[in-house]
């Protein structure tokens, strides 16, 4: 690809911008400066503007540690929001592949990629949820069978889908539960409908797309080809 054309799909920049930016001297492939937009990038260069990294231009796919206190979305006019955390150009382009409430922490998926969130939100998808969850009351033995059979949510006409819920810690009331829908507050809501309530909620998986247990809260990473693949399975 055309050097000025990799400015512009990189930084959103227009063709003369991204000839005045590159004929300023401030571009560099591979730790040289160049300064003809007309340069060809070979795949897998490195090219830097003002010494910063710019992302390769195509679809771009994330993985956060969303901590507590940060909303999925791109404007809140109270708490902070996690597009904060990411160090990307043209970030505006992003978005959730699913959201997580302001106080869940863990995984949230973000691209510029429609179609492949689509894959992951849509109820038609069946794409598995793995939530953990610390609850404020007990356990109580019929919990796991009533997950499995759907619960009846609050202003909601139909029962939930079956869902998995694994007892990790009764003495703790740590729970896992898988669900594939992504109703409003559904987690919290399921426990709601059995008159329990939720202490802390914390997502660990999004179809085969495990949290990366290397990754402190407020950090991400790029997804791999096959975590990005596995979403079309
Ligand atoms: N369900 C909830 O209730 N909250 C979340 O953040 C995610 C799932």
């Amino acid at each position: 690809m055309r050097l000025d054309k990799y400015l512009c799909d990189a930084l959103g920049a227009t063709r003369r911008e991204a000839t005045k930016i590159i004929k300023s001297g401030e571009v560099s492939v591979d730790d040289v400066v160049q300064k003809s937009g007309a340069f060809k990038v070979q795949e897998g260069a490195c090219v830097e503007w003002q010494g910063r990294e710019l992302a390769k231009p195509g679809p771009r796919y994330l993985m956060l540690f969303k901590p507590q206190g940060f909303v999925c979305s791109h404007e809140d006019g109270f708490n902070q929001t996690a597009f904060t955390l990411l160090d990307e150009v043209n970030s505006k382009d992003l978005h959730f592949a699913g959201r997580l409430d302001v106080d869940t922490t863990g995984l949230v998926l973000i691209t510029d990629d429609g179609q492949w969130s689509h894959r992951i939100t849509s109820p038609k998808h069946k794409c598995e949820k793995t939530y953990r969850v610390w609850l404020v009351d007990p356990i109580e033995a019929h919990y796991v069978e009533q997950f499995a059979q759907g619960i009846e949510l609050r202003n909601e006409r139909e029962l939930t889908k079956p869902a998995k819920l694994e007892i990790v810690d009764a003495k703790e009331h740590e729970v896992l539960l898988t669900i594939h829908e992504g109703k409003y507050h559904q987690v919290k809501r399921m426990f709601a409908a059995l008159g329990n309530k939720v202490e802390h909620l914390h997502r660990e998986r999004i179809g085969d797309i495990i949290l990366d247990e290397s990754l402190e809260p407020g950090e991400y990473r790029a997804l791999t080809e096959q975590e990005i693949d596995s979403i079309w399975k």
